[in-house]
């Protein structure tokens, strides 16, 4: 008899189900606790002034004024701050931004906080910080990429892409039948999450009580210990809820510092909640680019070159690049390729990750440039595409994990009806007489896998508990994941308690890259799998189990039962094994990352295909986008509602990102002039018609253990491009900047 049992956890009845968001009703009935409805007693409200210049310096501010308020606690400046313990230009952890938290009277960013006040009340602080009327000596703002020179990147620069090249550029070039060369501007966007960014921050002698959203509850500790001279774990983080992220609750950035810090100073908790303004600035946004697009082909259209260069903005003091040009690595076959990035340096917050990071950008401008080759070719685009089908990753020539993307095209199509497009543009009206344009993009986005850890506890009466301290922005982490521990565990979703969003708990890594399913559920399901595998253990070696003696041929555990692999009639139920095993409880942990041999093996993507209908008024120049289908190809989706709802919100995004966000900057004093939901456009549902997901099925066996890809952020992607081409062929008008307004169309 082997001493080893080969334990089979197995894929339940949780996966695969469209479970409602189990947060959802405590988030919609205002019963969720978001981090700024904590109130502890004797909490002061923090209110930071913001630089209303974008370059200079402050000359004077009127702090008598402000600290005569009645309900003025504190006027915190560069004057009075006390210090950090950690420098705000070090990089304690691989999320750290330099941020501005007042150690000088520098402005480099408009919306740079200035100065801290602090006050019995909200109303209080606001006021105070009203009065403090500041002056400045005002330099010319560079806030366009004209503005300001290239700079060599810092060796170590967060997100600083990599230039690559596969082939010969140049000679693919040479070699090529047509070409085009194309040049797409992207505007800056800003996250805008819902719940803007908000802490309470409490000390007791050299430990930290924060309430905050996160989607990086063990990096955001680390973080912020670092910057006042304490270990990691005297900081405990809540984070329970979270009304968005998008990226930029991923990093502690210069407010949620300041906070910190006021209250270390006063001895008492602080409350600081930015206001929507405030988010325009010092929290990140996605930085600008211009990127140029080479591309050849040969006589019969297959891609001799592809030929990416990504400029991108980032701030003075940071340089976190928006990494573009990657989006043409990976995708097409062509003979050579290559993705380089330039940057220059403005008087802007510095950007950071935002939804899809890179790839929204970049694929924005390279699905356009595709669409314009196929143009040039007289091609269909998506015959186009196909002819550079890339059966092996595109410069590597290593295999594909899994790439359903062929059956996205066909799938995609046919329910758009892409078959009866007319190859020239401006050839369709609908009844109402708007010009009517289709166009296409590939989905693309890598799926990474972060570390995660996991803990799972079988209770004695058969119900359990798991734990990992994972964040769930409102894209149903606690629902999809608690889905995954249930299946693990072989039992009912409603039996398994699923802890999450604390830092105390076992450090579920970050909530981005698209990763977080994939990585914090592998931990749960390897922690339930520890967990079955011991509780076989203990009725192998039960005399009085029905199981007694049958580890050799392993377990599988459904319903709270253990059975015998491939033998239904011999099974014993969890709380009758533990029963006679004394009523303990077992415990099992569970960690997950990629091995770097299995990333070295094959290359690992989620694909997609978005279709785009258009209809834009000949008079007006009104665009609507009316119709969106995209079809996707993921891996294993465990929960097929969340999921599409995911898909539907990257869509949002990309129409977003074609026709709508852009922040403006006032080219004298280089702040932004729209920065509230006003006159920063985001689409409202009035500007969304008819979206359609289509889930193409997709085994991964190499992924992980899950066969999960991740489908957070792959929506935007190719979203962009179909709407730009659907613009073009509505219109016959190339525009190469988004988003595309009403006055490109003139
Ligand atoms: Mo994201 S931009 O991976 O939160």
């Amino acid at each position: 008899m082997p001493d080893t049992l080969d334990t089979h956890v197995r894929f339940g009845s949780n996966s695969g189900q469209p479970i409602t968001r189990r947060d959802g009703r405590a988030k919609v009935t205002g019963g969720a606790t978001f981090a700024a409805d904590n109130s502890p007693d004797s909490v002061l409200h923090a209110v930071y002034v913001p630089a209303t210049i974008a370059r200079g310096r402050v000359t004077a501010l009127d702090t008598a004024a402000a600290e005569a308020h009645p309900g003025v606690t504190h006027v915190v400046t560069p004057q009075n701050r006390p210090p950090l313990q950690g420098d705000p230009s070090d990089k304690p952890t691989m999320f750290s931004f330099r941020f501005e938290a007042l150690q000088d009277d520098t402005v480099r960013y408009a919306g740079q906080p200035i100065a801290l006040i602090l006050g019995e009340t909200l109303e209080a602080a606001t006021e105070g910080a009203r009065l403090l009327n500041p002056r400045y000596e005002i330099a010319t703002p560079r806030t366009g990429l004209d503005e300001a020179a290239h700079y060599t990147f810092d060796p170590d620069a967060f997100g600083k892409p990599a230039d690559t090249v596969h082939g010969d550029p140049e000679a693919g070039h040479a070699a090529a039948a047509h070409s085009v060369d194309v040049t797409y501007e992207t505007a800056p966007q800003y996250h805008n999450a819902m719940e803007t960014h908000a802490v309470v921050a409490s000390w007791d002698g050299d430990r930290l009580s924060l309430d905050m959203p996160s989607q990086a509850l063990s990096m955001t500790c680390a973080g912020i210990a670092y910057y006042f001279g304490i270990p990691a774990e005297n900081v405990t983080l809540r984070s329970p809820y979270l009304g968005g992220g998008f990226g930029s609750k991923a990093i502690p950035t210069g407010p949620y510092v300041l906070a910190v810090l006021a209250a270390r100073m006063t001895g008492r908790p602080v409350k600081m909640m930015l206001t929507r303004q405030q988010m325009f600035g010092p929290v990140g946004h996605r930085g600008q680019t211009r990127q140029r697009l080479r591309l050849g082909t040969d006589a019969e259209g297959r891609l001799t070159v592809l030929d990416h260069a990504g400029l991108s903005a980032t701030s003075t003091f940071d340089d976190f690049i928006e990494p573009a040009a990657n989006a043409s690595q990976g995708l097409y076959a062509a003979g050579a390729l290559r993705s380089t990035h330039s940057a220059v340096r403005l008087d802007v917050g510095t950007p950071g990750p935002m939804r899809a990071p890179g790839e929204a950008s970049g694929s924005a401008a390279l699905e356009c440039a595709m669409d314009e080759m196929a143009e040039t070719l007289g091609m269909d685009p998506l015959e186009f595409r196909l002819r550079n089908y890339a059966e092996t990753e595109p410069g590597t020539g290593k295999p594909f994990s899994s790439k359903a993307l062929r059956e996205c095209y066909a799938q995609g199509a046919e329910r758009f009806g892409w078959a009866d497009r007319p190859l020239q543009p401006g050839q369709m009206r609908d009844a109402d007489g708007l010009r009517v344009g289709w166009g296409m993009g590939t989905a693309f986005f890598p799926c990474p896998m972060f570390m995660a850890e996991a803990n799972a506890t079988l209770r004695a009466d058969g119900t359990a508990m798991v734990e990992t301290s994972a964040a769930d922005m409102g894209q149903g982490a606690w629902t999809a994941l608690a889905q995954i521990a249930a299946d693990s565990l072989g039992l009912p979703l409603d039996q398994v308690e699923f802890r999450a969003g604390h830092s105390g708990l076992p450090d579920a890594g970050v909530a981005g890259g698209s990763g977080h399913t994939a990585t914090a559920g592998s931990a749960l399901h390897a922690a339930g799998g520890d967990v079955i595998r011991q509780l076989g253990e203990i009725a192998a070696a039960d005399p009085d189990s029905p199981l007694h003696g049958a580890g050799n041929a392993g377990f599988t555990a459904r319903d709270g039962r253990l059975y015998v692999a491939g033998d239904d009639s011999r099974s014993d139920a969890f709380a009758d094994i533990l029963a006679r095993a004394g009523g303990a409880e077992v415990s099992g942990a569970g960690s997950a990352s990629r091995a770097p041999e299995a990333a070295e093996a094959h290359a690992m993507n989620a694909h997609g295909a978005v279709f785009a209908e258009v209809k834009v008024d000949p008079d007006l120049c009104q665009m609507r986008v009316t119709r969106l289908v995209g079809a996707f190809a993921a891996g294993r989706i465990i929960n097929p509602r969340l999921a599409e709802s995911q898909l539907y919100g990257g869509m949002i995004w990309g129409l977003s990102f074609a026709l709508h966000e852009e922040a403006r900057h006032d080219p004298a004093r280089g702040h932004i002039v729209n920065a509230d939901l006003a006159g920063y456009h985001v689409p409202v549902n009035a500007d969304v018609h008819g979206l359609d997901v289509i889930s193409v099925h997709e085994d991964d066996p190499y992924v992980n253990a899950l066969g999960v890809k991740g489908v957070g952020e792959i929506g935007i992607t190719g979203t962009v491009g179909a709407i730009g081409n659907a613009i073009w062929h509505a219109t016959g008008k190339r525009v190469r900047r988004f988003p595309i307004r009403i006055d490109d169309l003139l």
